[in-house]
């Protein structure tokens, strides 16, 4: 899922922060010079020697990085700042708060695919995979504690940033208790949705009322925000069932299907019983929930949560900024290929 910047090529090995920088579309409302910026604190900040700098710039340089939480902090910020400008203030503390949401993102990831033991992130090994738990754990410490270091020059966006990170941990580890559970309540995916994702959402939209010193339009910034990463990780539930099915996870979709029809629930049941989950049944349901109405269901909470979006910043309706946040939503309603 990009936001507003056009995609970049996975296979073109010269394809990297920078270019992505500049690549920015023309209607682009977020100034390249910027998200250069941006790129330059992501890169001094994960500077180390040897296998830590290693796995800490693994990720993070990744060309299929999307920089989606700077994006849309910056363009929160724009809408706390002159949105007919349609760019925020070239603030050194802008800059600084969205590296570190990139960071606390390339942290989460990196501990998420030692906790999910994958293989793969963004179209490459994942940093686990290529150089192994310990390295891409101690490199997710360093990315996490560089991004509160970026924000210590703010105590409110600094104790904001900590709070978020406990409830992404406290729903990373919810998420760990519930696999392979299949008796529950979809809400129950929207719990730890709106922990693992959506209260980093939220701080992208906190921190830009933090920093244009408005609490009312840091509310409202954080209400909408909160909401996209609801839809965004529902989005993605949907779009990843067959995976989510093979990792014994319960996400949205899955418990739909499973609350409305009986046969799905029994399949369930068997698939996530020991010894353990068989790929080719996994990709049997995984076909016959996409084709059910459970992916309309999950699609429907998208809309309802970037109607909630759209709510909270409807003072901001027809700026280029609030233009710019609903075009990325909008890419989260259409139903996975
Ligand atoms: C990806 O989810 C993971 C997250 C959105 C957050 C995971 C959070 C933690 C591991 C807690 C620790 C937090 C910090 C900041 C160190 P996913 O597995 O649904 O998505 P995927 O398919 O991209 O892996
Ligand atoms: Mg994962």
């Amino acid at each position: 899922m990009s936001f507003a910047a056009p995609p970049t090529p996975a296979s073109d090995p010269h394809s990297g922060p920078a270019e992505r920088a500049r690549a920015a579309a023309p209607s682009d409302p977020l100034d390249p010079g910027l998200l250069e910026r941006v790129e330059e604190r992501l890169r001094a900040a994960v500077a180390a020697d040897g296998l830590m700098g290693l796995a800490s710039a693994h990720l993070l340089q990744a060309p299929a990085a999307k920089r989606a939480r700077p994006r849309l902090f910056l363009a929160f910020a724009a809408l706390a700042g002159d949105a007919r400008a349609a760019r925020p203030r070239a603030d050194e503390a802008l800059v600084a708060a969205a590296a570190a949401l990139e960071l606390i993102h390339t942290a989460s990831l990196l501990h998420d695919d030692v906790v999910d033991e994958a293989g793969a992130r963004r179209g490459a090994p994942s940093a686990n995979a290529r150089y192994g738990n310990s390295a891409a754990v101690l490199a997710g410490d360093l990315v996490l504690t560089r991004a509160l270091g970026l924000l210590s020059f703010d105590a409110a966006a600094l104790a904001a940033a900590i709070d978020v990170v406990g409830a992404m941990s406290v729903a990373a580890v919810r998420e760990v208790e519930v696999r392979g559970v299949s008796a529950l309540a979809p809400e129950a995916a929207l719990a730890v949705a709106e922990g693992k994702t959506a209260a980093l959402f939220g701080l992208c939209g906190r921190l830009a009322g933090i920093l244009g010193h408005d609490d009312d339009a840091g509310r409202r910034f954080e209400e909408a925000g909160r909401a996209l990463g609801v839809a965004f990780q529902i989005a993605d539930d949907a779009a990843d069932i067959e995976t989510d099915l093979r990792e014994r996870t319960p996400s949205h979709p899955i418990l739909l299907a499973q609350a409305h029809d009986p046969d799905v629930a029994e399949a369930l049941r068997a698939l996530w019983s020991p010894p353990g989950v068989d790929a080719a049944s996994a990709r049997a349901l995984a076909s016959r929930i996409g084709g059910g109405a459970a992916v309309a269901g999950s699609l429907e909470v998208v809309a309802r949560e970037i109607e909630v979006a759209a709510r909270a910043l409807a003072p901001w309706a027809g700026s280029l900024p609030h233009e710019h946040i609903f075009r990325f939503a909008a890419t989260l309603s259409r139903r996975p290929a």
